[in-house]
């Protein structure tokens, strides 16, 4: 099947995001024209498909066998590029940068108490670009040095572009993230997937898709007071299998306690229900972080369905007095930026509890987030087309 998502957005059958991720913001210095943007950027996307062959900037005349061990620390490196709201935004930039469509729900996220209930940390991050780069690779060396050499060419060539903050994360080979419990089992079927990314509008954006990022700090002293049972409420699964729970039951001690089902791992069926349990009743289970983020659980290509293709990096920045500072990158894409917002605001949904069950609503907050238009592959970089536009 074709399609023209751009490579970093690892949802196609077979494919697995790599464990290290980078993100790089960029914003256009004053002044700039559509024109001398839209040479730097294809400069960067050159010299950044040619660091994957391990024809490095720095490295020319390297010797072949060099260049082939260059090539190896490179080859698997993902590129993606997507653009803010801060592009559009004729206040930012004079002259403008593009006269094509703002996407109407490609907004800031800055300019507000960001979600109702998941709130700002102390610690701001800027987290609004007009571009944003996205490396993905098997190896840290490879995300970070890629965004250095996005730095030197910035350098060399005296690029109208400025980088504003860069962020880096990890997944675990296991699947699980920092609160210990497996995550994005329930991220659909590959076959459904496409349906639940791909953009139709504006025009500019059809067969492209829409990236929201958001880095959500977890204070784990809070998470691992509630223990493994009240945990197990909050997120809606089992903590060791990823099985969603089935039914709570209250013990006689008036305490609530997850019943996962047993399940035959052998009968397909199970397995689907297990991953992606159907909507409940129960009004305990409907509280869980599974249910708040799928409420309809409704097919991915339903208007209604809501549902996002997960693709998130755990951070850690330091273990310092008051424990670890980490959390999640919580990394999503969607064919409209839409879903993300109807997730983060809707009563019932995660517009009414940062996380779910009765997890502390201290227990996440906002560190830096964005909204970015992932446009779709063809053109000499994807989203060329921004800056022709007469
Ligand atoms: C630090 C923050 C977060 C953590 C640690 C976290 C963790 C988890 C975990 C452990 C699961 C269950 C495993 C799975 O079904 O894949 C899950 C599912 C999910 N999360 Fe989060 N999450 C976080 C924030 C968010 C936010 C902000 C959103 C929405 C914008 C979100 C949306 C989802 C969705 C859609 C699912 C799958 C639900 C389903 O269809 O069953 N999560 N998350």
């Amino acid at each position: 099947v074709s399609d023209s998502i751009q490579s970093g957005v690892y949802f196609r059958s077979g494919e697995s995001a790599p464990p290290a991720y980078r993100l790089l913001l960029l914003n256009v210095v004053a002044g700039a024209t559509a024109s001398s943007v839209e040479a730097a950027i294809a400069s960067i996307w050159t010299m950044l498909h040619n660091l994957r062959e391990g024809r490095a900037q720095d490295l020319s005349g390297q010797p072949e066998d060099r260049r082939q061990d260059t090539e190896g620390q490179f080859s698997d490196l993902g590129i993606l590029i997507a653009y803010g709201r801060r592009l559009f935004d004729a206040s930012a930039h004079d002259p403008p940068l593009t006269k094509l469509d703002r996407p109407t729900y490609l907004s800031y996220l800055d300019n507000q108490s960001a979600f109702p209930s998941l709130r700002w940390d102390a610690r701001r991050i800027p987290g609004e670009a007009d571009v944003a780069l996205q490396f993905t690779a098997g190896s840290v060396a490879a995300v970070s040095c890629g965004a250095v050499e996005v730095w030197k060419t910035i350098q060399d060539q005296r690029l109208p572009l400025q980088p504003i903050v860069t962020l880096g994360g990890f997944a675990r080979l296991d699947g699980r993230g920092c609160m210990d419990f497996h995550d994005g089992v329930s991220n659909m079927d590959s076959a459904v997937r496409a349906m639940a990314i791909t953009a139709g509008v504006p025009v500019w954006m059809r067969g492209g898709t829409y990236m929201a990022f958001l880095r959500i700090r977890v204070d784990l002293e809070s998470w691992r007071a509630l223990g493994r049972n009240r945990q197990e409420l909050a997120v809606g699964r089992d903590k060791l299998t990823g099985a969603a729970v089935q039914a709570v039951r209250e013990t006689e001690t008036g305490e609530l306690v997850a019943d996962p089902r047993s399940f035959d791992l052998d009968d397909p069926e199970a397995i689907a229900e297990w991953r992606d349990p159907p909507q409940h009743a129960d009004r305990h289970l409907e509280r869980a972080h599974i249910h708040r983020a799928n409420q309809s659980r409704g097919s991915p290509d339903a208007p209604g369905s809501f549902r996002m293709f997960r693709q998130g990096y755990e951070f850690l920045d330091e273990i310092g007095n008051d424990g670890p500072r980490l959390g999640l990158h919580f990394v999503s894409f969607q064919r409209d930026l839409r879903v993300l917002q109807h997730v983060m605001n809707a009563p019932g949904w995660l517009g009414d509890s940062t996380f779910g069950g009765d997890a502390p609503e201290d227990l996440l907050s906002l560190e830096t987030g964005g909204f970015y238009a992932v446009p779709p592959t063809g053109e000499a970089f994807p989203g060329q087309g921004l800056f022709r536009a007469s």
